[in-house]
Parts: structure tokens; C-alpha cells; sequence
């Protein structure tokens, strides 16, 4: 693919300029008829949606528990299709959201690399996803490039034929659903203490480059009282644009380099690995940053309800022993994944008054 990128990148007149453009301008574009329709960047989503798709997702995972819910869930979207273009590795996102389309009666069909489709002979990403939308309803994509799932989305909307885009990862960037199952996780997990509102979270790893802690970050201005503590190697900072939006917001964070000083005084532990992929040359990554591990010892210094979390895949940085731990949520908050993923696709598709109406 390489070799065609001089040939293939021909430049899309506008694109630059809107890119540029500050996120907050950005938003009313990828909404139709009052309700999102591309889901790009997490600072799309409002407290409203946000507790809507919670309630939406509890209600999904109800319905698939018995065989008459399940069917009926199989009958909302039968007239819709999904692709999902993966093309960085996923297990994960990529399993739930495909379970996600299944609970609801979609069919799928998956390219995961561009070995094997038309990019080898030079097509560009950009026309491979308008093809895709020639056949499908719905397009969820992962990409290594920040800013691709935008770029596919403000193309598809300018065509004959837009169909929702959802950004699956995107680079070092966002990973905007990853933060919705984050955000149902934690309201799930604190359910008994009173929910999200008022809570100190720390956010531990490579925060300069996992994007789902950036996604996260983003998301904490729809609750009230939450507090940040950053966790990383000196090399590994949260970047300054996420800080600032934090500062903008009046969100309080710190930073520190002390995973130990930091255990017993927060309520959720957000764990996460070195994102060894962005960088120049991976060869030279091969530090493991035990002082950023959680060990099994580390469990009488934490609170009895603290929530333990790692997106996952996990490396070193949750010893195996944590997993038997009742707050380690990272098993939960994985397969609640598919569940908020279903109610997302379930939200843009408008079948969610259909799955209320069996509650009321
Ligand atoms: C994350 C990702 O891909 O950003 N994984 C996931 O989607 N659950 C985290 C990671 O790869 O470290």
C-alpha cells in the first residue's frame, strides 16, 4: 500500500480547513434530524445521552437474557447492514461491536487489513469507505491515522449515499465508544455508592498516546465533583490539549508520578499499557514501567470499593492474581462493551422506543 500513497493521496478540496476547525464547530455536522448520526469525537456526547444509552444498554442486556427477548431484539434492525473496516489489530472492539450488530438482527460483513482489497491496486481509504457505503447501512471503522474516521465521515456526508460512520479507534487520537463502556462500567460499578457524580479516578500508563483515556478525559465535564489524577512516567504525560479542556471545564486534576502515593485515595483505578505502536521505532520500547503496575499487594492499600479498570489488551500492568479480586471490573467492563455498543447502534437507528416500550 505504501508504494501507492503518492499516487492514491490526491487532496479533498475543504478537508484541511474543517480539520483545523475547532471541535465544538464541528459537532452540529455529524448530527442529522437532532440526534448524532457519525460518532467521531466523545465530546459529542451530552449527560442525557449519556444516561439514556446507559439505561438503554441495561434494558438490551435484559432482553438477550431470554429467548423472547432475544428474538424480539433480532427483529429491530433485520433491514439494516454493518461493515466493520478494522484495519489495526482489535479483538475487543472489533467481537463486540460485530455481537453488538448480531443481538439486533443486523448481517455484517468485516475487511480487517488492505491486503486483500482494492487499496493494493492503489484505491484510496477514502473510496474504499465510499464502496463499502454502496452495500451497508452502517460503517464502524479503526484506523491507525488520527482524524480517519472524521475525514471518511465529512467525505460520506457529502455524497448521495452518507451512512453513519463510528469511529472504532482512531490512531493515538479517540476511541469514543471505548468511553461509553468505560462510562457504563463505572455508573454500573457504583451503583451502590451513589454513582459517578463526585468520584476520583486516576488514569495510569501511557496517557500521551492511549487514546481511550484521552476519549474518557473528555467525557468527565458531563459529571458533577469528578476529580483526575494522572498517573505516568515523566515521558508518558497527558497531553496539554486534554488539560486544557479540563482547565476550560473546571475539572481538577493532578499529576504524579507516584502509582503508590496515589492507591488508597481514589475511588476507580483506570490501568492501561504502553502503546508501544506509535512509536518511531518500537524496538527502542521495550521498558516495562513496573512502578506503573498494579500487583496483587496493592489490593489491601485500595479502598473495598474501588473499581479496577484496564481497556485491555493487557500487558504486565495488572497482575493475574488481581483478576479473582471483586474489584476487578476489567472482565465486566469488557463485555459491557457490546451491550453499550448495541445500544449506541440501537439509538442512531431509532429502535430505542421499540426496547423502552417492553418496560413500560
Ligand atoms: C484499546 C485500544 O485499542 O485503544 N483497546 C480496546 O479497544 N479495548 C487499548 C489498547 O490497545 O491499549
Amino acid at each position: 500500500m505504501e508504494r501507492f500513497a503518492e499516487t492514491t493521496r490526491q487532496t479533498y478540496e475543504g478537508w484541511e480547513e474543517f480539520y483545523r476547525k475547532p471541535v465544538d464547530e464541528k459537532l452540529d455536522f455529524f448530527r442529522k434530524d437532532g440526534r448524532l448520526f457519525d460518532v467521531i469525537f466523545a465530546q459529542q456526547f451530552d449527560r442525557r445521552f449519556l444516561d439514556e444509552l446507559c439505561r438503554l444498554a441495561d434494558k438490551i442486556r435484559l432482553l438477550a437474557k431470554t429467548k423472547s427477548g432475544a428474538l424480539l431484539l433480532s427483529r429491530l434492525l433485520p433491514h439494516k447492514r454493518a461493515m466493520l473496516y478494522f484495519v489495526q489489530p482489535s479483538t475487543r472492539t472489533f467481537l463486540s461491536f460485530q455481537n453488538a450488530c448480531y443481538l439486533l438482527g443486523l448481517r455484517v460483513s468485516e475487511s480487517r487489513g488492505t491486503s486483500t482489497s482494492s487499496e493494493v491496486k492503489g484505491e484510496s481509504p477514502e473510496d474504499t469507505i465510499r464502496t463499502f457505503a454502496s452495500y451497508v447501512d452502517l460503517i464502524v471503522c479503526r484506523h491507525p491515522e488520527a482524524g480517519f474516521a472524521e475525514k471518511t465521515a465529512w467525505v460520506l456526508n457529502q455524497t448521495e449515499r452518507p451512512v453513519p460512520v463510528l469511529n472504532g479507534g482512531s490512531g493515538p487520537d479517540q476511541h469514543p465508544t471505548q468511553a461509553l463502556l468505560d462510562i457504563y462500567t463505572l455508573e454500573r460499578e457504583f451503583q451502590a455508592t451513589g454513582g459517578l457524580d463526585g468520584k476520583r479516578i486516576a488514569m495510569v500508563g501511557d496517557l500521551k498516546r492511549g487514546r481511550t483515556v484521552r476519549s474518557l478525559s473528555y467525557l468527565m465535564k458531563n459529571y458533577r465533583g469528578v476529580s483526575l489524577t494522572f498517573v505516568s512516567p515523566e515521558v508518558f504525560r497527558m497531553k496539554d490539549d486534554i488539560k486544557q479542556f479540563l482547565r476550560k471545564h473546571g475539572i481538577p486534576f493532578t499529576e504524579t508520578d507516584d502509582f503508590e502515593s496515589v492507591l488508597p485515595h481514589v475511588d476507580a483505578i483506570y490501568m492501561t499499557r504502553i502503546q508501544n505502536e506509535y512509536a518511531s521505532d518500537p524496538r527502542n520500547e521495550t521498558e516495562t514501567y513496573p512502578d506503573f503496575h498494579f500487583r496483587r499487594e496493592h489490593l489491601a492499600r485500595i479502598s473495598p470499593h474501588c473499581v479496577l479498570m484496564h481497556p485491555l489488551p493487557r500487558r504486565y500492568e495488572i497482575e493475574v492474581a488481581v483478576d479473582k479480586d471483586p474489584r476487578a471490573a476489567y472482565w465486566r467492563q469488557e463485555r459491557n462493551g457490546m451491550w453499550i455498543r448495541a445500544a449506541l447502534i440501537a439509538h442512531i437507528f431509532r429502535a430505542e422506543e421499540e426496547i423502552l416500550a417492553e418496560f413500560a
